[in-house]
């Protein structure tokens, strides 16, 4: 089996996210979405909620193992065999830190990262700006798989109470 790895946060899964999830799991026998559990960041969504919106937008694919992983990048692809991270590039802004990371990670375990050019129409799109302009009442349901839209706006109202 030819294994890869889409690693992030997820918070929560974005159409830019479906788009490499997608292309990966044309590529792979299996793909494997890693969420990170950060525990110095408090996110909008847990990450039992994120993985299961991940397993309800991916089960499409039928070849999407969805977890979560606490620690390193490098010590989750070595457990499960996996020598292929699989990283979306949006811009030239994001090619420092993830050339880095992926300089980074070959050194610690000899793991390979490949970068997938997002697609344009979701080049500008991240989770972050898809809180804060849902935050106040802006549209983005173009943005994310409907039912993500849904737990999203619902989230907001809960927060405010
Ligand atoms: O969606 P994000 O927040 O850009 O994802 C970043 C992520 C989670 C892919 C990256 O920070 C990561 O893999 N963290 C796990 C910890 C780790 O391996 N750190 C060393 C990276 S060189």
């Amino acid at each position: 089996m030819r294994r890869a790895v889409c690693p992030g946060s997820f918070d929560p899964i974005t159409n830019g996210h479906l788009d490499i999830i997608e292309r990966a799991s044309k590529l792979y026998d299996v793909v494997h979405v890693a969420v990170a559990i950060n525990k110095s960041k408090q996110g909008l969504f847990t990450v039992e909620e994120r993985i299961a919106l991940i397993e309800e937008t991916t089960a499409k694919y039928g070849n999407i193992v969805v977890e979560s992983h606490a620690g390193l990048l490098v010590d989750f692809c070595r457990d499960r065999g996996i020598p292929a991270i699989i990283k979306g590039l949006r811009a030239v802004s994001d090619f420092d830190y993830e050339l880095q990371m992926a300089q980074m990670n070959h050194g610690l375990t000899g793991v390979e990262t490949l970068f997938v050019p997002t697609s344009p129409t979701w080049s500008f799109l991240s989770s972050s700006l898809v809180k804060e302009v849902a935050s106040y009442g802006g549209d983005v349901s173009h943005l994310l798989p409907e039912l993500v839209n849904r737990r999203l706006v619902e989230r907001i109202a809960e927060r405010r109470g």
